[in-house]
Order: C-alpha cells, then sequence, then structure tokens
C-alpha cells in the first residue's frame, strides 16, 4: 500500500508546533477535524518522525508504533478513534475506583500479569523482604494484588501475616495495612522485617496477635478508625503440611480436613462484612498429597468462599520450585513419583473473589 504519494508537509511547516506534549495533542485534535485520510496520514508522519528524532511524548517508542498503527488504518473513522485514544494516553488520566492504574497508558504497565498463569522464577528481595521464614509468600504476590485492586491510601487486611511480606509490600506501594498472626514470636519477626522497610509515603500499619478467626474485626477497626478495608489478603497454614506451632488455635493443627474448612468458612464470615462492596479478596493456598490421595484443599476452599457472597473472578495457577522441606531431594521424590504414580506439587492456587 503506498501510504505518502505526493509527500507534502506544507500543513505543518512550524517544528515548533509540536516541540511540546501540548503542541502534539493540538495538532492531533486539528487531524480528528479533516475528512482526507491522506492528509491525516502525512501529517501523523511528520508527527512521528519529529518525535523519533526530539523525544517529546513520554513513552515515545508506544507513541510512535500507536502512530504507525493509526498510518496503516484503512478507514477515516477508524483512524479517528485511535486518533482520540492516542490524544488521552499523552493528554488524560483514566483511573477507576480501585486502583491508580492509568487506563489510557495502558500499555506502560508491562509488569502486571493479566494471565492466569504466573511463572515467577526469582523471589524479589528489594527492600526489606527476605525469604527467611518458612512458609512465606513472594512478595510478587502482594506486589500484583495491590497495585491491581487497591489504590494509594487504601486499607488491606492479612489475617495471615507471618513475616510482614504483605505489610512490608504495602509500606513500598502507600497503602495503610493491618495483619493479623496467631504467634506472639512470629509477629516479633514480623515487626523486625517491618521497621526495617523505610515508611517513603507515611502510611500506617496495625499488627495484631490473635486467633484470626475468632477476632471481632469490626471492633477493632474501630480503635483504629476505619470502618472498612478495600483489600483482603489471606495465606493460611495449607492445612498440615507446615506444622506452625503447638498452638491448637493454629489452622496447621486442625484434626480433619472439616475442621479445617469450617475455620476457612469462620474466618470468612468474620471479615466480610469489613470489606467493601465490590473490593477483592485473594486467598493463596496450595494442595496436599496423604495415604496416597492427592487432596484438593484449594478447590475446597474456593467452594467454601463460593458459598458466601462472593463472586470468583480467577483462579491463579503459580509455579513453586523446590520448597525448604524438599531442598536437595529431588531424585528422592522423582522416584517416589515414578514408584507411587503422582505427580510432584510444582503449583499453587490462588483464588480472586469479589465481593457482591
Ligand atoms: C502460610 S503462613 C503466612 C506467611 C506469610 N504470607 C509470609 O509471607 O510470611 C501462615 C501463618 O498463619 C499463622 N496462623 C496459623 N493459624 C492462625 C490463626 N488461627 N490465626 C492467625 N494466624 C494463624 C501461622 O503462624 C503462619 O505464620
Amino acid at each position: 500500500m503506498q501510504l505518502f504519494e505526493n509527500i507534502d508537509f506544507e500543513n505543518i511547516t512550524d517544528t515548533s508546533l509540536i516541540s511540546n506534549k501540548e503542541g502534539i495533542v493540538n495538532e492531533l485534535n486539528k487531524l480528528i477535524e479533516s475528512d482526507d485520510i491522506y492528509y491525516i496520514r502525512r501529517n501523523l508522519n511528520f508527527i512521528k518522525e519529529y518525535d523519533i528524532k526530539n523525544q517529546v511524548v513520554d513513552n515515545y517508542s508506544n507513541f510512535q508504533n500507536d502512530i504507525e498503527q493509526i498510518i496503516k488504518t484503512f478507514t477515516l473513522e477508524r483512524s479517528k478513534y485511535y486518533i482520540k485514544r492516542l490524544i488521552k494516553s499523552i493528554d488524560g488520566e483514566k483511573t477507576s475506583r480501585i486502583n491508580d492504574i492509568d487506563l489510557n497508558k495502558w500499555k506502560q504497565y508491562e509488569d502486571i500479569i493479566t494471565d492466569s498463569l504466573w511463572v515467577l522464577d526469582k523471589r524479589d528481595n528489594a527492600g526489606a523482604h527476605n525469604g527467611n521464614y518458612w512458609g512465606n509468600f513472594i512478595p510478587q504476590i502482594p506486589n500484583q494484588f495491590f497495585r491491581r485492586y487497591t489504590k494509594k491510601g487504601d486499607w488491606i487486611l492479612d489475617t495471615f501475616l507471618g513475616s510482614g511480606t504483605s505489610i512490608i509490600e504495602a509500606k513500598r506501594l502507600g497503602r495503610n495495612a493491618i495483619g493479623i498472626e496467631l504467634q506472639e514470636n512470629v509477629v516479633q519477626i514480623a515487626k523486625d522485617n517491618i521497621n526495617k522497610e523505610f515508611n517513603k509515603f507515611n502510611v500506617k500499619h496495625y499488627i495484631i496477635q490473635s486467633d484470626c478467626t475468632e477476632l471481632n474485626y469490626i471492633k477493632e477497626l474501630k480503635k483504629i478508625g476505619i470502618s472498612k478495608v478495600q483489600f483482603v489478603i489471606m495465606h493460611p497454614p495449607y492445612w498440615d503440611i507446615i506444622k506452625f506451632s503447638e498452638d491448637e488455635n493454629d489452622l496447621s493443627n486442625c484434626k480433619s480436613l472439616n475442621d479445617f474448612l469450617n475455620s476457612i468458612g469462620k474466618l470468612i464470615d468474620a471479615t466480610t462484612p469489613i470489606l467493601e462492596k465490590g473490593r477483592y479478596l485473594a486467598f493463596v493456598i496450595g494442595d496436599k498429597y496423604s495415604a496416597g490421595e492427592w487432596i484438593p484443599l484449594g478447590f475446597y476452599c474456593m467452594q467454601e468462599i463460593q458459598k458466601r457472597n462472593y463472586k470468583l473472578k480467577s483462579i491463579i495457577v503459580k509455579n513453586f520450585d523446590e520448597t525448604k522441606g524438599k531442598m536437595n531431594q529431588k531424585e528422592l521424590w522423582r522416584y517416589r513419583a515414578l514408584v507411587g504414580g503422582f505427580y510432584i506439587f510444582k503449583h499453587e492456587y490462588i483464588f480472586l473473589f469479589k465481593k457482591v
């Protein structure tokens, strides 16, 4: 296709007109008023060539790709539609009620995952994060959710705080947070970790030592001076896979699968009233293997939550590599799998729900 026969840049002779963002936006707005697709293409090409040299627009490579796409568009109507979208991406901000993602610049958020398979190979050890606590999750999990489902200044609740990963991440991202943890010594570990993180956005955080299934959340929030949180993250023990303590209220000490699921149900009932309507809950869990049988703990918990006031939005499958328990036992587990006719766990689930 010949797009630029008789190229003539007479319509934009003065490059000073497009030497800043406002100028480019003005010129693009002028193009929308034209009904001559060749005129539009010529001028778009001119703007693009100028920007390649001068890089006026913030994300110039996306900008140039967008212009390229418009130039290749066949109809006038479509071209104008794309130009309007391009103007918004340079000029305006479009955020939603639940996050700070500027949808007009959506191409710039390349690291926000939108696929349901999460293959994350390296733990983020930035800031105060460290992988020392047995049974922690990688910071990328809270990071992805907090950026996608909360705004700066929102409140996050983590009912199984452990070593404090989600509060560290909340601090790094400018979100307030509340964490619940059963064990006193683990609360201390969390506090030490969290205090190492610089409070760049001056956010608040509270740690409550308690059985999260028994806590009166409405009362606790009142003490803090809020009535709702905007996101809940739960990373319970995967029943008895790792025994976290001797405490009988520790979910890793539940006597049976039913006990475990009842506790999860009780926890959901206790926390649902303080989660703002239309906001999200992420539930992180893996399955277990017992007496020669795969126990789909994840799906059982998912069903427990589905009985309540939530809409299932996604089932995310996340990889994990060697757990500390299986470290240096790769060969042995491979042998066991071959003998036992099963597959070795390499994934866990994150069930994402929206409160209706
Ligand atoms: C899987 S770990 C969470 C790890 C955390 N995400 C992190 O990155 O460190 C589960 C935690 O829940 C705690 N726990 C177990 N039963 C609990 C209960 N009933 N209430 C509160 N915390 C509990 C355990 O002590 C353990 O620290």
